[in-house]
């Protein structure tokens, strides 16, 4: 047995991706909820399946109770294989937590993971940088390989088979440095991904991006994929894009059916507050139309406040308020935005990018980030803090938000 993890976790079904040895033939998921006297039943219901030609199978689960924790496991017919666990999410008011974090050196297998899964975190967003191999050619059997290195880390293998996940790619795991969509590694990391990661529904049809939108009890998540359509950084500035065409259409639909959420989750990797300076090519700096756009959709939405966006990319941990993240046209000197949080490096050297975020930065490694979400049915209380490698908050770096009644504020 390899690895296996899941992901794509709803209230009612979720999905196992799992590699087995070389040369093995079959293999079926044994799926048991988490209480005294329930009975297990197996995937398929009789016999087994067979993994693809690279030893990979996917376990689609369906029919599962809400709010119900399930152990799970892989097994083929001459090993018990790997176990692991996830908690559906509730229809409805559900309290949750989810971690997020990017960037780790290829295979990191440092203290840092098991910090984030001794959290017991609901969902682990991974933003991004799952190994820095720069694949920079359209080589898919490298792309499977960087998976199998990772997967196959013990402290990381303990975390995705301990916490479903809801990875994206950023640039050094989806192709070289500041890839984007010219990059010659694009059709071999969009297909690797689709074969290797536990995802929520794709958008078939659009261009080979990967972003996903889900909702873990009343709040809406949105996943968008920053590489796969962007344009390069010194495109003509009228065809300069970040997210292209029909991702930025799919993306403000998305925020039209996700304006009645009491909270919008954005996972947005590359940081969106550049206001430190606006010449960079970081970011969405040389994107600001596409930035400027987007902001005042929201805003005509009227879902400002009740955005928060996780981001990872530079290597720090930060929060902002909102006193930095206004990008709308309609914007005066006092203007909010929304609440921009940034957890990262897992584990690689720390670079500031961005800014000026109003809670600081912490410039170091071996950081990641926490979401939690208390859902009481007529209010949210949110709390987003960044963590170093004990688990402990970073002094400053905590953010407390309530949520009622379509607004969203901030009161610690
Ligand atoms: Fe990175």
């Amino acid at each position: 047995m390899a690895w296996a993890w899941s992901g794509a976790v709803t209230s009612n079904s979720a999905r196992v991706v799992a590699r087995v040895a070389t040369g093995i033939t079959q293999a079926r998921l044994v799926i048991t909820p988490e209480r005294a006297g329930a009975t297990s039943r197996t995937q398929p219901a009789t016999g087994y399946a067979r993994p693809d030609a690279h030893s990979v199978i996917a376990f689609p689960i369906a029919n599962l109770e809400q709010a119900t924790r399930y152990r799970y496991r892989v097994e083929t017919p001459d090993s018990p294989g790997l176990e692991g666990r996830f908690r559906t999410y509730g229809n409805g008011p559900f309290s949750f937590r989810l971690a997020f974090a990017s960037c780790a050196s290829t295979a990191s297998n440092h203290v840092v993971f098991d910090a984030i899964r001794e959290k017991a975190p609901d969902l682990f967003v991974h933003m991004g940088d799952f190994h820095y191999l720069n694949i920079g050619r359209n080589d898919p059997d490298a792309f499977r390989r960087a998976y199998d290195r990772v997967l196959d880390s013990r402290r990381q293998s303990a975390l995705y088979r301990a916490t479903p996940i809801a990875y994206v790619y950023d640039d050094h795991d989806f192709g070289s440095d500041n890839a984007d969509g010219t990059a010659r590694s694009r059709s071999a990391a969009t297909g690797v991904y689709r074969e290797r990661v536990p995802h929520y529904p794709l958008v078939e049809g659009n261009d080979g991006t990967i972003q996903q939108a889900f909702s873990i009890g009343r709040v809406r998540l949105i996943i968008t994929d920053t590489r796969a359509a962007r344009s390069p950084v010194d495109a003509p500035i009228d065809r300069r894009t970040m997210l292209g065409a029909a991702q930025l259409a799919w993306f403000e639909g998305e925020l039209i059916k996700a304006r009645d959420a009491p909270l919008v989750v954005w996972i947005n990797t590359v940081p969106w507050i550049t206001s430190s300076n606006e010449r960079t090519i970081e970011g969405w700096a040389p994107y600001a139309r596409e930035r400027t756009r987007i902001a005042d959709h929201i805003d005509g939405l009227g879902l400002t406040s009740r955005i928060v966006m996780l981001s990872g990319d530079g290597h720090m941990a930060a929060i902002d308020d909102g006193s930095h993240s206004a990008y709308m046209s309609s914007r005066q000197d006092n203007t909010r935005g929304f609440v921009v949080a940034h957890g990262a490096p897992m584990d690689r050297w720390p670079r500031t990018k961005g800014g000026p975020y109003s809670h600081g930065v912490s410039r170091r490694n071996h950081q990641f980030g926490l979401l939690d979400v208390k859902d009481s049915g007529s209010a949210l209380d949110v709390t987003v803090s960044a963590r170093n490698a004990r688990g402990d908050v970073i002094p400053g770096l905590e953010l407390v938000l309530r949520c009622e009644k379509s607004v969203c504020a901030v009161t610690r």
